[in-house]
């Protein structure tokens, strides 16, 4: 039927609207924990801006030491200034799907939360490098032209990933999408709730304790929507799974250990650089953890995955790189990637 044919005078009622169609006119309800989410999303907002920065002189640090903390902050970005559009996709997909009401609120609170994340990112690097941006900053110390050189590639494979989520997003189901999701969320709120506990400098420990809390909200809805969907959902949808959670383990090692250099297309020096340069950034009281036991909390993040995916029947893959056994996965590439921070 085109656009122009006129239908109201020859019917008492239209056609029914071809579906999906992105806005539902309804707004069931079903789940009861998603609205306790969201009314907590509600209650726990914050403003990046009124963090207490006026405590934070940077000043107080050497050239090093600030170049070495932004380019923390800058691997954080990668990851958390693509999460913002990511989520606004997949809250646009709860309209089409026809979500209940509160699966819609919940996405748009993720949406927010994660444009607060983004922001207090640029805020520190800001700061940090008097400079908003650090892909054109001019670095002052050799640290810092490491930093520089190792932000460029990240930001090389982070263009990547968002073409491949791009593509991804339509072809999945919310179910599949929400497991990929849970993942991103379990990381995110090990290494916050890591990072403001050991942290010195009261702005960020602030910082890192509020990202904290709605990464653990983040993580509630997907599991709320993961009980009500994944006792009814479809064995191919299982194998997706699997191959996922690979997918998101060798993207999110970037941030959450180290870049697998077999998916991420990095020169020899990046990771080397990246150790040296997270010293300076320790040394400075920026609290990151050393590769062991970045190492020991991915595993338990994993282990925590594999406990919830278990109780679903859906083979977790096998994590060699923290020792994991389970399914073999092989040919993960960009293009399978829907993890997100
Ligand atoms: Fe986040
Ligand atoms: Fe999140």
């Amino acid at each position: 039927m085109s656009h122009h044919e006129r239908i109201a005078h020859s019917m008492e009622l239209p056609p029914a609207t071809a579906q999906p169609n992105v806005y539902p006119l309804s707004w069931r309800s079903q789940t009861a924990k998603l609205e306790e989410v969201w009314d907590a999303s509600q209650r726990e907002y914050w403003d990046p801006k009124k963090l207490p920065w006026d405590t934070f002189d940077a000043a107080r640090y050497s050239w090093e030491e600030r170049e070495a903390m932004a380019y923390w902050w800058t691997l954080l970005s990668v990851f958390d200034a693509s999460a913002p559009p990511v989520f606004a996709a997949a809250f646009i997909k709860t309209y089409e799907a026809h979500e209940e009401d509160a699966v819609r609120r919940c996405f748009f609170s993720v949406t927010r939360d994660e444009q607060n994340h983004e922001q207090l990112c640029g805020l520190a690097i800001t700061k940090l490098l008097e400079h908003p941006d650090p892909l054109t900053y001019e670095p002052k110390t050799e640290i810092g032209r490491k930093a520089w050189k190792n932000a460029h590639w990240l930001y090389h494979n982070g263009g990547r990933y968002w073409s491949g989520y791009k593509n991804a997003v339509p072809k999945y189901s919310l179910a599949v999408l929400f497991s990929s999701f849970l993942m991103g969320e379990i990381a995110a709120a090990t290494i916050f709730h890591q990072m403001a506990a050991k942290c010195s400098e009261p702005v960020f420990q602030e910082g890192f304790r509020k990202v904290g809390r709605d990464e653990g909200r983040h993580m509630a809805i997907c599991m709320a929507l993961m009980e009500r969907d994944y006792p009814k959902m479809d064995l191919s949808d299982k194998a997706l799974i699997t191959k996922q959670i690979r997918a998101g383990f060798l993207f999110l090692s970037g941030v959450l250990f180290e870049p697998p250099e077999d998916f991420w297309d990095i020169g020899p020096d990046f990771i080397p650089n990246q150790r040296e340069i997270e010293a300076v950034a320790r040394n400075a009281g920026f609290y990151i953890p050393e590769y062991e036991a970045k190492k020991e909390n991915w595993r338990n993040a994993m282990l925590n995955l594999k406990g919830v995916l278990d109780k679903y029947g859906i083979p977790f893959p096998a994590i060699p790189e923290v020792g994991i056994s389970g399914q073999e996965v092989r040919d993960v590439d960009m293009k399978d990637i829907i993890p997100v921070f």
